[in-house]
């Protein structure tokens, strides 16, 4: 039988969940693919308590393990861009395959990456990159790829989505579930790549780029994060028949592809609307297929490892397959991406959640209206609560037709410039994800 030896760098939540599951499940592992996968050395700065290491050597220099000569494959899971960028090219350079679940590595420099394997006849892996346990890169790449996709949707930020359900579900502050979620090994280690949507755009360019055939872009993606959401639109949302989720959006058009991160209200009736706490869903829809959703894990340990694993085992069974069969790293051959341009948000159409704090006295309403219909904006569905003993202003909460981004924020400015709106207008983008 064919012995795989793997190195795994970074003994963190997902390395620690990887060598459990791969010594765990030898058996099965062993029966699906033929090989006897080993991990023969890891390189870590510390050890876990979690995790049995049993006899594996271990170093602290995971330079190390990129220059093992019996390494055949080499498994980052140490994050950031810096040093796993160096110890990722170290390895590849020495001839190894590599699997990694570095959503800010593959979005920020896969591009370099890729061609770097390319030129040496090597794999990388990043099923475990977007999505966690979800098997999402290979239904992009191998389940899906007889369709022209149109477009995808997906929670793919876990610790945002946590925040935003417990915020419904119990009104719990946001600082609060944060801080949960910090503690539970969900959030990244700057958790502002959660709540400001970066870790979200690192994910989304990669699905993108899959389901287009495009590089990854990933500095042209618009984000949005969630720290702006307040309870009460939470709340409106619900009211109306909305939930908000923070979500990741790629569409293609015939003059180019749009990529924004922002939060969405979608009608609570859709599945995905439903998807509540860490869990992650995509919907992605193709031609041929139609409109198909893919839920589960997004973060945490063992489905984060399941991912890493499913490329262990994949790279293994291919180990002796020319390049040229196996599935491209961005599901379609290098001479063949296209470098669709991104569409600005200004030119992006949706409808609208509007919230406004407004004077309570006659004709405000009317104003407003007015300034809408003036840009061809319709009102689809319209709140508004009586003043609170004592109070001078009431909040009005507007659902509009689909409309040009940029149309609908000179409209926000002048209604913002009426004398009986003293605040700014809370606008979040609806979707109907049909
Ligand atoms: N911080 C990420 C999340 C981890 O919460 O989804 C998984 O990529």
């Amino acid at each position: 039988m064919k012995l795989v030896n793997v190195g795994i760098c970074g003994l963190g939540t997902v390395g620690s969940g990887t060598v459990n599951v791969i010594v765990r499940n030898h058996e099965e592992i062993t029966a699906r693919t033929g090989c006897d996968i080993r991990i023969a050395q890891i390189g870590a700065r510390r050890n876990r308590q979690n995790c049995d290491l049993d006899g594996i050597p271990v170093t602290k220099d995971v330079f190390e393990v990129a220059d093992n000569p019996d390494v055949h494959i080499l498994v980052e899971l140490i994050g950031g861009t810096s040093v796993a960028k160096e110890l990722v090219e170290r390895a590849i350079a020495n001839g190894k395959h590599v699997v990694t679940a570095n959503k800010a590595l593959i979005a920020q420099h896969g591009n370099e990456l890729f061609r770097k394997a390319n030129e040496k006849g090597v794999s990388i892996g990043f099923e475990a990159a977007v999505a966690g346990g979800i098997p999402i890169i290979r239904t992009l790449r191998e389940g899906l790829s007889a369709n022209r996709i149109e477009w995808l949707a997906g929670i793919i930020n876990g610790t945002g989505n946590f925040i935003l359900t417990e915020m419904r579900d119990k009104g719990r502050a946001f600082e609060d579930v944060l801080k949960e979620a910090q503690a539970l090994g969900y959030a990244e280690a700057d958790p502002t790549f959660d709540v400001e949507g970066i870790d979200a755009a690192h994910k989304l360019v990669i699905l993108a780029a899959l389901a287009f055939g495009m590089p990854l872009q990933f500095d042209k993606v618009f984000t949005e994060g969630i720290r702006n959401i307040s309870p009460v639109d939470v709340s409106y949302a619900g009211e109306l028949g909305y939930r908000i989720k923070h979500l990741g959006i790629a569409r293609k058009h015939d003059n180019g592809v749009e990529l924004r991160v922002h939060p969405t209200l979608i009608p609570e009736r859709r599945l995905i609307a439903n998807v509540d706490g860490v869990s992650n869903a995509v919907v992605i829809k193709g031609d041929a297929v139609g409109p198909t959703l893919y839920y589960g894990p997004g973060a945490g340990s063992e489905p984060t490892a399941s991912a890493v694993i499913s490329d262990i085992m994949d790279i293994s069974r291919t180990l002796n397959v020319d390049q040229d069969v196996r599935a491209p790293y961005l599901g379609t051959r290098f001479e063949q991406l296209k470098e669709f341009p991104i569409l600005p948000i200004d030119d992006v159409k949706t409808s609208y959640y509007l919230r406004m704090s407004v004077v309570d006295k006659p004709g405000v309403l009317s104003k407003i209206t007015q300034i809408l219909s003036d840009a061809g904006i319709s009102i689809e569905a319209l709140i508004q609560k009586q003043p609170w003993q004592g109070e001078t202003e009431v909040p009005v909460i507007l659902l509009t037709n689909r409309v040009r981004e940029s149309h609908m924020n000179e409209a926000i400015q002048q209604i913002e410039q009426l004398d009986s709106i003293h605040h700014k207008v809370v606008k979040i983008r609806v979707e109907s994800l049909s």
